[in-house]
């Protein structure tokens, strides 16, 4: 047995930050905004992460990692396969959770909101600014589908790079962005002995935000 505490005594108090109502921003979006640069200041690997949650035709929640790449007209952008398991998910339900961990900030920050494809021409120019090899592997990985070996997919890096060669590689038709419009958010900051800051901003149907507050 390791003489080190196990996960029933680890225990942080914590205690970097305060979240007032007097200093959030009115408006969510601003104070995401706020939030993601000083997540992207503290030196956070994948501070553009986020845990993307969905519920499909069996009821079941599913919840996977994907990165946020834009922040734009009131939503939040993310890139994928749209013969994934999750596209097939957003096809039966659009309603999404996103949750956002900044563990070294003691922040999180969960959203709730529908995801809708974004335009071609959009998901065309995100593509197009990949690096090659990322973009061979949107052709060679057909995302949640079952592959027989790791030889199989780099099988398909191989015949889509002789495929491409000297030649740009174009979008995949089954690759692209989706926007999630958000209705409600909660940031959270981590307060000392389990008192944490929750504030809540939720919409309404003209996206007129109204701010409230949680018990921790
Ligand atoms: C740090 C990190 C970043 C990821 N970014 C993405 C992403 O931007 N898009 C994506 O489709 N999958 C991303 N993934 C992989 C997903 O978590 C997931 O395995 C994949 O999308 C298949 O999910 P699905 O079968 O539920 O559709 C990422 C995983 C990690 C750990």
């Amino acid at each position: 047995m390791s003489d080190k505490p196990g996960i029933e005594k680890h225990r942080i108090d914590y205690q970097k930050s305060i979240l007032l109502e007097s200093q959030a921003a009115l408006n969510p979006f601003e104070q995401f905004n706020v939030w993601l640069k000083e997540a992207e200041t503290a030196g956070i690997q994948d501070f553009n992460a986020f845990t993307l949650s969905t519920v499909g035709s069996n009821g079941f929640p599913h919840a996977r990692i994907v990165l946020l790449r834009g922040i734009d007209q009131g939503g939040f952008v993310f890139f994928t396969n749209y013969t994934s398991n999750k596209a097939a998910e957003l096809d039966f339900n659009d309603k999404v959770c996103a949750n956002f961990f900044w563990n070294v900030l003691e922040r999180q920050v969960r959203l709730y909101g529908v995801a809708r494809k974004i335009s071609e021409a959009e998901s065309e120019a995100y593509f197009n600014s990949r690096p090659r090899e990322n973009q061979i592997a949107a052709w060679a990985s057909p995302q949640s589908r079952e592959i027989r070996t790791r030889e199989e997919l780099d099988e398909g890096v191989q015949k889509f790079t002789r495929e491409f060669e000297n030649k740009p590689v174009p979008k995949p038709p089954y690759w692209g962005g989706y926007r999630i419009i958000p209705h409600y958010y909660e940031f959270w900051q981590g307060r000392p002995s389990r008192l944490h800051d929750r504030l809540i901003y939720k919409g309404d149907s003209d996206f007129e935000w109204f701010m409230y507050r949680l018990a921790p």
